[in-house]
């Protein structure tokens, strides 16, 4: 018998019965662990025919709740949800939904993020981070808005809308022209300007020279020979009260 196939102790097993009738979030989280646990027997059950045990807890996911979640987009648009927007489209909704925080010119309004701006910084002392600056591809912007913005109200754009905004966030950028529409079939015509300012990790050679090729594994520290107290040196109050305290 595995941990998993053990019953609860009772006390247990009430907090869990507990969690799952009062709190919505328990719930979820628990849904979210029989589906795990769902998976990693599936994984476990590899090519034996070891059935997938029912933990009574959960229930699948449906493929709306899939679908749900599943809205990440790659580099050149696979994912990308159906839609169009202008620019032209894009101004009145930026100004009505985001500009308050992010400024009119994507500038940023006090403290929030600024969106533009800042190109040729990020080796300077003082890199500014933006869409523009920063951003390596289209659908590093697109699914960040999709998933997050407007901030407070997330998810609240149709995608339509979002196409539009994202639109109008590459021509603050000077990535795109007032004219320009995003949408699947033009998506592969945006190029960021940081692009290529990404590489992969590249450590293992570029700092090989650092590393030792025979590390100690036993013994490596020499034996700790103590000096000082610092009781005795008086940085540290004693307990008996009667000492002057460290910070006194
Ligand atoms: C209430 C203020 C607020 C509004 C309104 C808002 N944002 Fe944001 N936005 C933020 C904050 C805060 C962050 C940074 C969040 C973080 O770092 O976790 C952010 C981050 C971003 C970023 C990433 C910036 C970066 O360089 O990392 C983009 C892009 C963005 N917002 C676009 C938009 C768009 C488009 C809208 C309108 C649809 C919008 N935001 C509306 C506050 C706002």
């Amino acid at each position: 018998m595995s941990k998993w196939d053990r019953p609860l102790p009772p006390r247990r097993a009430r907090e869990v019965g507990a969690a799952r009738r009062s709190c919505p979030a328990a719930r979820s989280a628990l849904a979210a662990l029989a589906l795990l646990a769902a998976s990693l027997g599936a994984a476990a059950a590899g090519n034996d025919d070891t059935p997938i045990r029912n933990y009574g807890i959960g229930r699948l996911a449906s493929a709306a709740e899939i679908a749900g979640w599943d809205i990440d987009v790659r580099p050149d648009g696979s994912g990308a949800p159906p839609g169009r927007g202008s620019v032209k489209q894009g101004e009145t909704l930026y100004m009505e939904r985001c500009a308050a925080c992010h400024g009119e010119f994507g500038e940023s309004a006090g403290r929030w993020p600024p969106l533009a701006q800042g190109k040729g910084t990020l080796a300077s002392n003082d890199p500014v981070k933006t869409v523009g600056s920063y951003f390596p591809y289209l659908s590093s912007v697109f699914d960040y808005v999709r998933r997050a913005m407007p901030f407070g109200d997330a998810q609240s754009l149709s995608n339509d809308e979002l196409y539009a905004v994202v639109a109008y966030v590459l021509y603050l950028n000077d990535i795109v022209d007032e004219n320009f529409v995003l949408s699947k079939d033009s998506w592969a015509r945006v190029k960021m300007p940081n692009a290529g300012g990404f590489f992969d990790d590249d450590r293992e050679t570029s700092e090989k020279a650092f590393w030792n090729p025979n590390p100690c594994m036993t013994n490596c520290r020499p034996p700790v020979h103590i000096i000082n107290r610092a009781r005795a040196l008086d940085v540290t109050p004693g307990d008996d009260g009667t000492r002057k305290r460290g910070v006194d």
